[in-house]
């Protein structure tokens, strides 16, 4: 695991040097200090440090953790994924052709469909067979107030035109892994046992498999990734964890034909910092030793802060939210802290299927696109601040899934009709995709505390970097994370125990904090890269402020 050293660890480690080192920008004269930064004792050269143990490896990245999430739900189906095969608008088979394109070069490790709280009110048999019998039906959000308000336009209902086959031609054009989530609370387990069959019993060996093929698959697709349910403690059935033990139980164990895909059973867990639900459900399956039976363990989190604005908000808010995601690091540790009381091999890994900044609907690009926010620089921060600490957690977290892929929560990409733009979230993943199946290395960061006032008029701190660090064949990516708005900060990075021969640094930052991509300016926040001096075992980088920074470095 890496950890954050605090600045006081790293000016006693450096403590020798002090005499011979430059003054830091900070204290130069003239400089005006920032209000935000808290710094006690004068730095040297560097303002901020960052060890990369390469020595001491974490585990290997999962590719999964680098995954998507589609729901029926507002626009990221109809419109986001599916356009239709008669659509004008460019499509493979009836999947955005745009889309396609931007997501294969970010490799997505697998892709959760068919919800959220949509998967248990959906019946996967209404979206299959032929086209013309599928039947229309409510969608779950029908009743939010937002599209309700709207009157009867289309994404309050669901054509079923979008469903197993053409979710899984998705998977296959953009290269993920499915994920599916089948339906606890309005449907009994038999109707997921006939999914599982549907998806992977052999070519022409059932009636569903004959069904599959009718719909122009006939080799299985091989699903080996099943959620039980989803929030089982809320949308999904308001169950206590023992009454949603016994429904995963129903579910997931004994006779779930395997095919041979070897299933792996994700179960619905906490949300946030739910720590009983994790071990009143976990205490309740191993009484009845079943921990074999669970794979993942699926937690959510969104982040948010208190103005909600998705582009409107001043630095206050900015780290509000920044602070709010950090929270994902000690979920994941307090979980895992708490399966380990009872699962104490950890047979069973995190999963945190749904993560993301959750804003207003102040900023939708169309009022049917419910939850369809607005993404600025500030969610990129969350991204790379969230997917380090996956990668700093790679022993722990399996999966991961942010919500949602497009026309929705922290989306990588907004569409409207014709009109497609990958968001600033999306440069975050292409720019941490190397770090997919890597082996995860422990990576100390030292840099200054950046304090600041809440609203309730706490005085509030969060470190100002963070970042993580893998190696794979000689390649090694070190990604950072600045989260000062106005200003650079200079690192000296150390490998300890390599040395490097070439690097070249990726960055995503703008001047302006609430900087975002639109379909009239759709580049104005795109990562550059720049080539850097052979490094040796140091480095002496500049990160810029508010930025997320990807450095690959190759090792002699
Ligand atoms: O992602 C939107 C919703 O948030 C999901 O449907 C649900 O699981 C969560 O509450």
């Amino acid at each position: 695991m890496s950890t954050s050293r605090s600045r006081r660890d790293f000016l006693a480690t450096s403590a020798g040097a002090v005499g011979a080192l430059a003054v830091p920008a900070w204290l130069r004269p003239g400089a005006v200090p920032s209000p935000t930064l808290v710094r006690s004792t004068p730095a040297r050269l560097a303002d901020a440090r960052i060890d990369i143990l390469t020595g001491e490896p974490v585990g290997t990245i999962a590719p999964e953790i680098y995954g998507h999430f589609v729901e029926h739900l507002g626009g990221v189906v109809y419109d986001g994924v599916w356009v239709g095969e008669d659509s004008a608008i460019p499509n493979v088979g009836g999947i955005r052709k745009a889309l396609v394109d931007a997501m294969r070069p970010i490799r997505p490790g697998v892709i959760r469909w068919p919800g959220g709280c949509f998967a248990d009110a959906y019946d996967w048999r209404d979206g299959v067979g032929s086209v013309g019998g599928r039947p229309k039906r409510t969608n779950f959000w029908a009743d939010d107030r937002r599209l309700r308000d709207l009157g009867d336009v289309p994404a309050r209902f669901d054509s079923n035109r979008f469903g197993t086959n053409e979710f899984m031609r998705f998977c296959r054009l953009v290269g993920g892994q499915p994920y599916l989530a089948a339906n606890v609370r309005t449907l009994p387990a038999r109707a997921f046992f006939d999914w599982v069959e549907y998806c992977n019993s052999p070519r022409g060996s059932t009636t569903l498999a004959e069904l599959r093929e009718a719909g122009g698959d006939a080799e299985p697709f091989a699903v080996r990734t099943w959620g039980v349910g989803n929030e089982s403690w809320g949308c999904g059935g308001n169950f206590t964890p023992e009454e949603y033990a016994a429904e995963f139980r129903r579910f997931a164990t004994w006779a779930v034909p395997d095919y041979g895909v070897g299933l792996r059973f994700i179960a619905a867990g906490p949300s946030g910092n739910d720590r009983a639900w994790t071990r009143r459900f976990f205490e309740k399956i191993a009484e009845r030793n079943e921990l074999g039976r669970l794979w993942g363990w699926a937690l959510h989190h969104y982040c948010s802060s208190p103005n909600g604005e998705a582009v409107d908000y001043d630095d206050t808010a900015w780290y509000e939210l920044l602070a709010s995601a950090d929270r994902m690091e000690s979920l994941v540790t307090a979980h895992w802290g708490v399966m380990g009381e009872i699962d104490r091999q950890h047979r069973t890994k995190l999963v945190v299927d749904e993560w993301g900044a959750w804003h207003s609907m102040t900023t939708n690009v169309r009022p049917t696109d419910l939850f369809g926010q607005q993404s600025t620089i500030r969610d990129a921060l969350v991204a790379g601040l969230t997917l380090d600490t996956f990668n700093r957690h790679a022993d722990k977290v399996a999966m991961a899934n942010i919500a949602q892929l497009v026309n929705c929560i922290q989306s990588l990409f907004l569409a409207a009709e014709d009109r497609f733009l990958v968001t600033p979230t999306y440069h975050v993943f292409r720019m941490y995709a190397a770090h997919q199946g890597a082996t995860s290395l422990r990576t100390e960061v030292a840099s200054p505390d950046l304090a600041w006032t809440d609203r309730d008029g706490e005085a509030r701190a969060l470190g100002m970097l963070d970042g993580s660090a893998s190696v794979r064949e000689g390649a090694l990516l070190l990604t950072v994370t600045n989260r000062h708005p106005t200003e650079a900060v200079e690192v000296e990075i150390a490998l300890r125990g390599a040395a490097a021969t070439a690097a070249r640094a990726t960055t995503l930052t703008h001047a302006d904090i609430r900087a975002h991509n639109t379909f009239e300016a759709p580049e104005t926040v795109r990562p550059v890269t720049t080539s850097l001096d052979a490094p040796g075992a140091t480095l002496m980088y500049r990160f810029p402020a508010a930025s997320v920074t990807a450095l690959e470095l190759t090792l002699a």
